[in-house]
Protein backbone atom coordinates (compact mmCIF):
# COMPACT_ATOMS: atom_id res chain seq x y z
CA UNK A 1 0.00 0.00 0.00
CA UNK A 2 0.96 3.57 -1.04
CA UNK A 3 1.85 5.94 1.69
CA UNK A 4 -1.02 8.77 1.54
CA UNK A 5 0.46 12.04 1.34
CA UNK A 6 -0.15 14.29 3.90
CA UNK A 7 0.36 18.02 4.14
CA UNK A 8 3.36 19.05 6.02
CA UNK A 9 3.91 22.19 7.80
CA UNK A 10 6.76 23.42 9.98
CA UNK A 11 6.68 26.26 12.00
CA UNK A 12 9.99 28.04 12.76
CA UNK A 13 9.20 30.08 16.27
CA UNK A 14 7.53 29.26 18.84
CA UNK A 15 6.93 32.58 20.33
CA UNK A 16 3.39 34.29 21.36
CA UNK A 17 2.62 34.32 17.25
CA UNK A 18 3.98 31.23 16.49
CA UNK A 19 2.10 29.68 19.44
CA UNK A 20 -1.42 31.20 18.58
CA UNK A 21 -0.76 30.01 14.47
CA UNK A 22 -0.45 26.41 16.33
CA UNK A 23 -3.04 26.56 18.68
CA UNK A 24 -5.77 27.99 15.91
CA UNK A 25 -4.01 25.68 13.33
CA UNK A 26 -5.52 22.57 15.66
CA UNK A 27 -8.56 24.19 16.39
CA UNK A 28 -9.48 24.49 12.91
CA UNK A 29 -8.04 20.66 11.36
CA UNK A 30 -5.92 22.59 8.74
CA UNK A 31 -3.37 20.38 8.13
CA UNK A 32 -2.22 16.46 9.35
CA UNK A 33 1.14 17.33 10.54
CA UNK A 34 2.75 20.39 12.11
CA UNK A 35 6.41 20.69 13.27
CA UNK A 36 7.38 23.03 15.48
CA UNK A 37 10.81 24.62 16.00
CA UNK A 38 12.82 27.15 17.99
CA UNK A 39 16.30 27.62 18.95
CA UNK A 40 15.01 27.15 22.72
CA UNK A 41 14.43 23.72 22.09
CA UNK A 42 12.74 22.66 25.29
CA UNK A 43 10.21 25.69 24.60
CA UNK A 44 9.19 24.51 21.40
CA UNK A 45 9.57 20.56 22.96
CA UNK A 46 6.67 22.12 25.81
CA UNK A 47 4.79 23.39 23.60
CA UNK A 48 4.09 20.67 21.43
CA UNK A 49 3.02 18.58 24.49
CA UNK A 50 1.06 20.96 25.56
CA UNK A 51 -0.75 21.06 22.55
CA UNK A 52 -0.87 17.52 21.91
CA UNK A 53 -3.07 17.45 25.16
CA UNK A 54 -5.66 19.13 23.29
CA UNK A 55 -5.63 17.01 20.05
CA UNK A 56 -9.07 14.61 21.63
CA UNK A 57 -11.37 17.99 21.16
CA UNK A 58 -9.67 19.12 17.76
CA UNK A 59 -11.77 18.41 15.11
CA UNK A 60 -9.33 16.11 13.08
CA UNK A 61 -6.14 14.54 14.43
CA UNK A 62 -2.95 16.59 13.70
CA UNK A 63 0.67 14.93 14.48
CA UNK A 64 2.26 17.71 16.21
CA UNK A 65 5.75 17.09 17.62
CA UNK A 66 9.12 19.63 18.23
CA UNK A 67 11.41 18.82 15.32
CA UNK A 68 14.32 19.96 13.39
CA UNK A 69 15.43 21.38 10.45
CA UNK A 70 15.86 18.35 9.12
CA UNK A 71 12.19 17.99 8.95
CA UNK A 72 11.57 20.76 6.20
CA UNK A 73 12.71 18.46 3.42
CA UNK A 74 9.42 17.31 3.14
CA UNK A 75 7.68 20.16 4.44
CA UNK A 76 4.82 21.68 2.06
CA UNK A 77 4.74 24.83 3.66
CA UNK A 78 7.21 26.55 6.29
CA UNK A 79 5.95 29.30 8.12
CA UNK A 80 8.57 31.93 10.11
CA UNK A 81 7.05 33.81 13.11
CA UNK A 82 11.03 33.49 14.46
CA UNK A 83 12.94 36.88 15.47
CA UNK A 84 12.38 39.78 17.96
CA UNK A 85 9.13 41.47 18.81
CA UNK A 86 8.54 44.51 18.56
CA UNK A 87 8.93 46.79 21.82
CA UNK A 88 6.65 49.72 23.09
CA UNK A 89 7.03 52.54 20.69
CA UNK A 90 9.58 50.67 18.57
CA UNK A 91 8.49 50.71 14.98
CA UNK A 92 8.38 47.40 12.75
CA UNK A 93 10.91 48.51 10.83
CA UNK A 94 13.31 49.36 13.53
CA UNK A 95 13.78 45.31 13.94
CA UNK A 96 15.06 45.51 10.79
CA UNK A 97 18.53 44.45 11.12
CA UNK A 98 18.12 42.32 14.37
CA UNK A 99 16.06 39.99 12.38
CA UNK A 100 17.74 40.14 8.82
CA UNK A 101 20.56 38.46 10.84
CA UNK A 102 18.45 36.15 12.22
CA UNK A 103 16.30 35.54 9.24
CA UNK A 104 19.71 35.06 7.01
CA UNK A 105 20.59 31.78 9.34
CA UNK A 106 17.32 30.46 9.77
CA UNK A 107 16.55 30.08 5.31
CA UNK A 108 19.92 28.92 5.54
CA UNK A 109 19.16 26.15 7.61
CA UNK A 110 15.90 25.39 5.88
CA UNK A 111 17.51 25.38 2.23
CA UNK A 112 20.32 23.10 3.37
CA UNK A 113 17.85 20.37 4.15
CA UNK A 114 16.45 20.55 0.59
CA UNK A 115 13.09 22.55 0.96
CA UNK A 116 10.93 23.20 -1.85
CA UNK A 117 7.67 24.06 -0.71
CA UNK A 118 6.19 27.53 0.06
CA UNK A 119 7.32 30.53 2.65
CA UNK A 120 4.86 31.90 4.63
CA UNK A 121 6.64 34.74 6.57
CA UNK A 122 5.51 36.53 9.48
CA UNK A 123 7.78 38.09 11.16
CA UNK A 124 8.37 42.16 11.01
CA UNK A 125 9.02 44.33 9.30
CA UNK A 126 7.23 41.26 7.06
CA UNK A 127 7.77 42.95 3.86
CA UNK A 128 11.23 43.35 4.11
CA UNK A 129 11.71 39.89 5.82
CA UNK A 130 9.88 38.52 2.42
CA UNK A 131 12.14 39.89 0.56
CA UNK A 132 15.46 38.52 2.42
CA UNK A 133 13.68 35.34 2.52
CA UNK A 134 13.21 35.38 -1.32
CA UNK A 135 16.65 36.35 -1.76
CA UNK A 136 18.25 33.83 0.44
CA UNK A 137 16.40 30.99 -0.71
CA UNK A 138 16.51 31.00 -4.22
CA UNK A 139 13.28 29.95 -4.67
CA UNK A 140 10.61 31.27 -6.89
CA UNK A 141 8.60 34.85 -6.22
CA UNK A 142 5.41 32.97 -6.06
CA UNK A 143 6.82 30.51 -3.07
CA UNK A 144 7.92 33.11 -0.99
CA UNK A 145 4.77 34.94 0.58
CA UNK A 146 4.94 37.35 3.74
CA UNK A 147 1.44 38.23 5.71
CA UNK A 148 1.64 41.20 4.29
CA UNK A 149 -1.82 43.00 5.06
CA UNK A 150 -3.96 40.40 5.56
CA UNK A 151 -4.54 41.76 9.47
CA UNK A 152 -4.77 45.35 8.77
CA UNK A 153 -7.39 44.11 6.23
CA UNK A 154 -9.07 42.06 8.74
CA UNK A 155 -8.73 45.09 11.48
CA UNK A 156 -10.49 47.16 8.85
CA UNK A 157 -13.41 44.79 8.12
CA UNK A 158 -13.78 44.56 11.52
CA UNK A 159 -13.86 48.02 12.62
CA UNK A 160 -16.12 48.98 9.81
CA UNK A 161 -18.66 46.18 10.93
CA UNK A 162 -18.86 47.40 14.53
CA UNK A 163 -19.54 50.93 13.14
CA UNK A 164 -22.24 49.74 10.27
CA UNK A 165 -23.53 46.72 13.46
CA UNK A 166 -22.57 44.45 10.50
CA UNK A 167 -20.81 40.81 10.03
CA UNK A 168 -17.49 41.74 9.42
CA UNK A 169 -17.32 38.58 7.06
CA UNK A 170 -19.95 40.61 4.44
CA UNK A 171 -17.57 43.75 4.89
CA UNK A 172 -15.08 44.00 1.96
CA UNK A 173 -12.47 46.27 2.16
CA UNK A 174 -8.88 46.21 2.00
CA UNK A 175 -5.60 47.68 3.71
CA UNK A 176 -2.39 47.66 1.11
CA UNK A 177 1.04 48.52 1.37
CA UNK A 178 3.60 48.18 3.95
CA UNK A 179 2.80 46.22 6.84
CA UNK A 180 3.40 49.20 9.02
CA UNK A 181 2.93 53.01 9.18
CA UNK A 182 2.79 53.76 5.73
CA UNK A 183 0.02 51.67 4.98
CA UNK A 184 -3.43 53.11 3.19
CA UNK A 185 -6.99 51.87 2.73
CA UNK A 186 -8.73 50.92 -0.81
CA UNK A 187 -12.09 53.20 0.02
CA UNK A 188 -12.63 53.38 -3.78
CA UNK A 189 -13.46 49.65 -3.42
CA UNK A 190 -14.99 49.11 -0.10
CA UNK A 191 -18.33 47.61 0.45
CA UNK A 192 -20.54 46.56 3.02
CA UNK A 193 -22.05 43.57 1.45
CA UNK A 194 -22.74 44.27 -1.98
CA UNK A 195 -23.73 48.11 -1.70
CA UNK A 196 -20.84 50.56 -2.33
CA UNK A 197 -19.13 52.17 0.89
CA UNK A 198 -19.37 55.47 0.21
CA UNK A 199 -23.52 55.16 -0.51
CA UNK A 200 -24.31 53.07 2.57
CA UNK A 201 -22.24 56.38 4.42
CA UNK A 202 -24.26 58.72 2.89
CA UNK A 203 -27.55 56.81 4.11
CA UNK A 204 -26.35 56.76 7.64
CA UNK A 205 -27.93 59.34 9.78
CA UNK A 206 -25.47 59.94 12.93
CA UNK A 207 -22.28 59.00 10.58
CA UNK A 208 -20.07 61.83 11.17
CA UNK A 209 -17.67 63.46 9.06
CA UNK A 210 -14.48 62.12 9.31
CA UNK A 211 -15.50 58.80 10.74
CA UNK A 212 -13.90 56.49 7.79
CA UNK A 213 -10.21 58.70 9.00
CA UNK A 214 -10.46 57.38 12.01
CA UNK A 215 -11.44 53.84 11.82
CA UNK A 216 -8.29 53.96 9.72
CA UNK A 217 -6.14 55.21 11.77
CA UNK A 218 -6.75 53.22 14.08
CA UNK A 219 -6.53 50.17 12.62
CA UNK A 220 -3.17 51.60 11.38
CA UNK A 221 -2.24 52.59 14.68
CA UNK A 222 -3.47 49.15 16.41
CA UNK A 223 -0.45 47.29 16.74
CA UNK A 224 0.80 50.31 19.00
CA UNK A 225 -2.40 50.03 20.84
CA UNK A 226 -2.20 46.72 21.76
CA UNK A 227 1.32 46.69 22.34
CA UNK A 228 1.22 49.35 24.84
CA UNK A 229 -1.71 47.37 26.65
CA UNK A 230 -0.55 43.84 27.01
CA UNK A 231 2.87 44.10 25.35
CA UNK A 232 2.76 41.88 21.84
CA UNK A 233 0.11 41.38 19.29
CA UNK A 234 -0.48 37.63 18.94
CA UNK A 235 -4.46 36.34 18.09
CA UNK A 236 -5.00 38.06 15.15
CA UNK A 237 -1.70 37.70 13.14
CA UNK A 238 -1.94 33.93 14.60
CA UNK A 239 -5.52 33.48 12.59
CA UNK A 240 -4.22 35.94 9.64
CA UNK A 241 -1.49 33.24 8.99
CA UNK A 242 -4.26 30.24 9.53
CA UNK A 243 -6.40 31.90 6.88
CA UNK A 244 -2.76 32.49 4.33
CA UNK A 245 -2.76 28.68 5.10
CA UNK A 246 -5.70 27.19 4.33
CA UNK A 247 -5.98 29.11 0.86
CA UNK A 248 -2.71 27.72 -0.34
CA UNK A 249 -3.10 23.66 1.35
CA UNK A 250 -6.39 23.78 0.08
CA UNK A 251 -5.76 25.57 -3.26
CA UNK A 252 -8.74 27.85 -2.47
CA UNK A 253 -7.66 30.87 -5.11
CA UNK A 254 -8.77 33.26 -2.52
CA UNK A 255 -8.17 36.80 -2.84
CA UNK A 256 -5.42 38.51 0.03
CA UNK A 257 -3.70 41.14 0.85
CA UNK A 258 -0.51 38.98 1.59
CA UNK A 259 2.94 40.77 0.47
CA UNK A 260 3.83 40.13 -2.68
CA UNK A 261 6.53 40.81 -5.07
CA UNK A 262 6.06 43.43 -7.66
CA UNK A 263 7.47 42.93 -11.02
CA UNK A 264 6.36 45.72 -12.52
CA UNK A 265 2.50 45.98 -10.98
CA UNK A 266 1.13 49.17 -9.88
CA UNK A 267 4.40 50.39 -11.70
CA UNK A 268 6.95 49.26 -9.31
CA UNK A 269 9.71 46.39 -9.14
CA UNK A 270 11.72 44.25 -7.20
CA UNK A 271 10.04 45.32 -3.91
CA UNK A 272 7.57 43.15 -1.58
CA UNK A 273 4.26 45.01 -0.43
CA UNK A 274 0.66 43.95 0.83
CA UNK A 275 -1.25 44.16 -2.55
CA UNK A 276 -4.41 41.92 -3.02
CA UNK A 277 -3.51 38.24 -4.60
CA UNK A 278 -4.78 35.29 -5.68
CA UNK A 279 -3.23 32.61 -3.39
CA UNK A 280 -3.73 28.86 -3.82
CA UNK A 281 -1.46 25.65 -4.04
CA UNK A 282 1.09 26.77 -5.76
CA UNK A 283 1.46 30.09 -3.66
CA UNK A 284 0.84 33.42 -5.46
CA UNK A 285 -1.15 32.59 -8.86
CA UNK A 286 -1.23 36.42 -9.73
CA UNK A 287 -1.45 40.40 -8.40
CA UNK A 288 -4.08 41.41 -8.84
CA UNK A 289 -3.90 45.48 -9.91
CA UNK A 290 -6.91 47.51 -9.02
CA UNK A 291 -7.29 50.83 -9.85
CA UNK A 292 -6.69 53.43 -7.09
CA UNK A 293 -7.57 56.97 -7.18
CA UNK A 294 -5.44 59.35 -7.33
CA UNK A 295 -4.95 60.05 -3.99
CA UNK A 296 -4.44 55.80 -3.34
CA UNK A 297 -1.83 56.01 -6.04
CA UNK A 298 0.03 58.48 -4.39
CA UNK A 299 -0.11 56.84 -0.69
CA UNK A 300 1.26 53.31 -2.22
CA UNK A 301 3.80 55.04 -4.33
CA UNK A 302 4.95 56.70 -1.04
CA UNK A 303 4.70 53.26 0.96
CA UNK A 304 6.84 51.65 -2.02
CA UNK A 305 9.48 54.24 -1.76
CA UNK A 306 9.66 54.28 2.25
CA UNK A 307 10.00 50.00 2.07
CA UNK A 308 12.63 50.57 -1.06
CA UNK A 309 14.66 53.35 1.29
CA UNK A 310 14.71 51.42 4.52
CA UNK A 311 15.69 48.27 2.22
CA UNK A 312 18.85 49.98 1.12
CA UNK A 313 20.44 50.23 3.98
CA UNK A 314 20.44 46.00 4.80
CA UNK A 315 19.41 44.22 1.65
CA UNK A 316 21.95 44.50 -1.38
C1 LIG B 1 0.65 43.63 14.27
O1 LIG B 1 0.28 44.38 13.36
C2 LIG B 1 2.83 43.83 15.42
O2 LIG B 1 2.72 43.44 13.12
C3 LIG B 1 2.09 43.20 14.31
O3 LIG B 1 -0.11 43.23 15.14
Amino acid sequence: MSKEKVNRVVLIGTGAVGCSYAYSMINQGVTEELVLIDVNESKSEGEAMDLNHGMPFAPSPMKVWSGSYKDCESADLIVISAGLAQKPGETRLQLLEKNTKIFKQIVKNIMDNNFNGIFLIATNPVDILTYVTLKESGLPKERVIGSGTVLDSARLRFALGQYFKVDPRNVHAAIIGEHGDTELPVWSHASIGIEQLENVLAKKKDANKGCLEDIFVNVRDAAYHIIERKGATYYGIGMSLVRITKAILYNENSILTVSAFLDGEYGHKNVYIGVPAVVNRSGIREIIEIDLNEKEKEQFNHSVTVLKETMSSIVQ
